[in-house]
């Protein structure tokens, strides 16, 4: 799919078909195009994920995976959950990762870059090396980059044709069943799926205006959005009509009766 269709054709899905698997191929896809995304300090390790196939996993895992995600009716749904996961361990790592950026031809002498000044400056500056800081610094930059992951793998999964959504849960229990260290935390739980409603799932969903979101030179003074730069998203996909749809109503109803949940 084009880049600016699968923007504008995502959408949280919350109906999913539990009898159609997804193709483990497709799950692979996702996780490369969250891998591929960039890194602070090229650490690398942190952003790491925990693929769960209802298929194969014990009924007492499943069924309490899906409790920890506050028994969310799309938990039980969809047939696969990405559990999401900030590792702090993966800090570790930042330093020989930098030298490989350096090796690779990305962190160049021109710039400036070079073992000693990675050893003399980057290394003992708290804001290059998060961990030689505040750890609350850490962990939200961590949080940040496991989002880019997180983003990526949201559009890919649009991209496979697949329904996609993310879950919030409880944090503690989750790490437990799936039995991750203290130092790894979950962050986010991305279903995937087919989506049992239509994937334009109602149109797409209310958004602040674009002049109250961004600025242009300082702030509060909004950046002008320009109609015919919209009007050339409006053809290309990335936007779309907006939500309700008329019928979505009328769509929810039978999802409900479809799955036994109140309408
Ligand atoms: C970090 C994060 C956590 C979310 N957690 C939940 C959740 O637990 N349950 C849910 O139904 N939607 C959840 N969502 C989906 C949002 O509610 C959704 O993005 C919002 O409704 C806008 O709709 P859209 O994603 O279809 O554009 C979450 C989204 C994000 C980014």
């Amino acid at each position: 799919m084009e880049f600016k269709k699968v923007v504008g054709a995502r959408r949280s899905i919350r109906y999913y078909q539990p009898w159609r698997p997804v193709e483990s191929a497709k799950i692979q896809k996702v996780l490369e195009a969250a891998r591929l995304q960039s890194n602070h300090g090229n650490a690398q390790l942190i952003r790491k994920a925990v693929v769960v196939v209802r298929e194969e996993t014990p009924k007492e895992i499943w069924d309490g995976l899906c409790e920890a995600l506050y028994n969310q009716p799309a938990a039980a749904q969809a047939p696969v959950h990405i559990y999401w996961t900030i590792d702090m361990s993966g800090w570790d790592n930042l330093r020989p990762e930098l030298l490989k950026l350096i090796e690779a031809g990305a962190l160049t002498s021109s710039y400036g870059w070079s073992e000693q000044f990675v050893d003399d400056v980057v290394m003992k500056t708290p804001d290059f090396n998060v961990m030689a800081g505040d750890i609350r610094f850490a962990e939200w930059l961590s949080a940040i980059e496991t989002g880019l992951a997180i983003g990526s793998g949201l559009l890919a999964a649009v991209d496979e044709g697949l329904g996609t959504g993310l879950l919030t849960g409880k944090r503690e229990r989750i790490r437990e069943l799936l039995d991750m260290p203290e130092h790894a935390t979950p962050a986010q739980i991305q279903l995937l799926g087919y989506p049992a409603e239509d994937a334009e799932a109602g149109g797409q969903r209310p958004r602040p205006d674009f002049e109250e979101l961004y600025f242009r030179g300082k702030w509060g003074e909004s950046f002008e959005r320009d109609p015919e730069v919209v009007q050339e998203l409006v053809d290309a996909g990335a936007i779309q009509a907006s939500a309700p749809q008329p019928w979505r109503k009328a769509e929810i109803r039978a999802l409900a009766g479809l799955f036994g949940l109140p309408e």
